[in-house]
């Protein structure tokens, strides 16, 4: 049971590194380190035949992890999400196969336990005396929890609007909680001066190899349940970009192993309109993206202003041939109301974003009707409900009579019983019939 890792090598001046210290960013050019493995040697320990007898979690890929012993990994289950069908959001954006990657039912909630399990696994592994991270909230939540598993003290800091639950988590998990005035890139600033003066090992997005690691098992476990193949297009709700570099770097070592063939499914970036960095950059066909002034939106994961692995994000959504928009926080919040009607999906917002961006692409014609496109539903809605408590005021039980039969007719023929345009995106919603359905 052991790791085919190899060295570190940068992914902008590709020095090469040990991989058996505790290193963050590129000594040599401040840029993101990434994990490179035995490839040759892995190829034949993990086989599409041996992997089907294994744990579906995320460490049945423990020969592409950084972690040197599995019986070191810290596990809470993460991984292992269900590829779902959404038929009838597919048919509402005019879709024959859309599929939702449900990464609300990771433990804490998101994708985030993803990469924070690896990296305060392999963290541990190599004595890290604590852990610190710089956070939205679901990371912070993430890092929390595996910390209190790993026995490691845990510092987050967040900004002090970020979401209550999120909060609440972190504590229940005995971090330190700290919060700053200010968003992602402030909290920066301060686990950076504690990590200089304490010694706490930081875990920022990208600035340490292994997050990258924990994300790319959305690659590898999309790959396999497709049976070995990629979609036509993934879209993403993008924020430090880890997911999507992450991803792009599994199908890589698919590649290299011989696992996939070179195609590769068209990455798409979204973002939301009052914090878009990298959409920017893209339309200005840059590689780097400028830190986004009074970045502003409902989606606290979205809110990152500025990314180290800019560069790698648009990179990769090039070189797929995809794309980067941006949503409105009313679509996003579409987003998020359409999944659940129509599906029993109730994501995040930044999952709603990548919901409502799909059909935004679909109506563009960026994406075609036969197209397979997996929308990533980054994290559970559960931990929004302040956001969602003041879009669906609750029907008052001294309600007449006629707002409950009205209710019931919304639940027989009509999905979509609060009434609510789905004009925002522009979006047709063919085939509801009683015409109950702005469009
Ligand atoms: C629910 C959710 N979706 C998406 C993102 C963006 O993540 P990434 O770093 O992969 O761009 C975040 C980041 O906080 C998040 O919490
Ligand atoms: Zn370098």
């Amino acid at each position: 049971m052991r790791s085919f890792l190899t060295h570190l090598e940068c992914s902008n001046c590709a020095a090469t590194y040990s991989a058996d210290q505790l290193v963050t960013i590129c000594p040599a050019c401040g840029k993101v380190l990434f994990a490179r493995y035995d490839l040759a040697a892995a190829a034949k320990a993990m086989t599409p035949q041996g992997l089907a007898g294994r744990r579906w979690n995320l460490w049945r890929y423990f020969e592409l992890l950084p972690v040197r012993d599995l019986a070191n990994a810290i596990t809470l289950g993460e991984g292992g999400t269900p590829l779902l069908s959404a038929p009838t959001l597919g048919r509402t954006f005019g879709f024959d196969r859309l599929l939702i990657k449900d990464e609300g039912q990771n433990p804490t909630g998101s994708f985030k336990a993803r990469g924070l399990g690896v990296a305060v696994s392999r963290a541990k592994e190599l004595g890290a005396p604590a852990v610190a991270i710089p956070s939205a909230g679901n990371a912070a939540a993430a890092m929390a929890a595996y910390a209190a598993r790993a026995g490691l003290p845990a510092v987050v800091v967040m900004p002090a609007d970020a979401p209550e639950v999120m909060k609440a988590e972190c504590r229940a998990y005995g971090a330190t909680v700290l919060l700053v005035d200010g968003l992602i890139n402030d909290a920066g600033k301060l686990v950076r001066e504690g990590a200089a003066v304490h010694g706490w090992f930081d875990v920022s997005t990208l600035k340490e190899p292994y997050r990258a690691e924990g994300k790319k098992t959305m690659g590898l476990e999309l790959v396999e349940q497709l049976g070995w193949r990629v979609p036509d297009a993934i879209v993403y709700p993008t924020g430090g970009g880890t997911g999507i570099v992450g991803m792009w770097k599994a199908f890589a070592e698919l590649e290299e192993m011989g696992l996939i063939g070179p195609e590769r499914p068209k990455l798409i970036v979204v973002q939301a309109e009052g914090c878009a960095p990298i959409v920017r950059a893209f339309d200005a066909g840059e590689r780097h993206a400028p830190l986004w002034a009074n970045s502003a939106t409902v989606a606290p994961g979205m809110r990152v202003p500025v990314a180290i692995g800019d560069y790698l994000i648009l990179d990769a959504v090039r070189r797929s041939g995809g794309t980067a928009l941006t949503v409105s926080d009313a679509e996003l919040m579409e987003g998020v109301h359409l999944a659940a009607t129509r599906e029993g999906l109730y994501g995040s917002p930044e999952a709603g974003a990548a919901v409502i961006a799909a059909g935004k692409l679909r109506a563009s014609g960026f994406l075609r009707q036969e197209d397979e496109v997996v929308v990533f539903s980054t994290g559970a809605g559960m931990k929004h409900t302040d956001l969602v408590a003041a879009e669906y005021p609750v029907l008052d039980p001294a309600a007449p009579a006629e707002a409950l039969t009205a209710v019931g007719e919304a639940a027989g023929g009509e999905p979509d019983a609060r009434g609510i345009a789905a004009t925002a995106a522009g979006l047709q919603h063919p085939g509801h019939g009683r015409g109950g359905d702005p469009t």
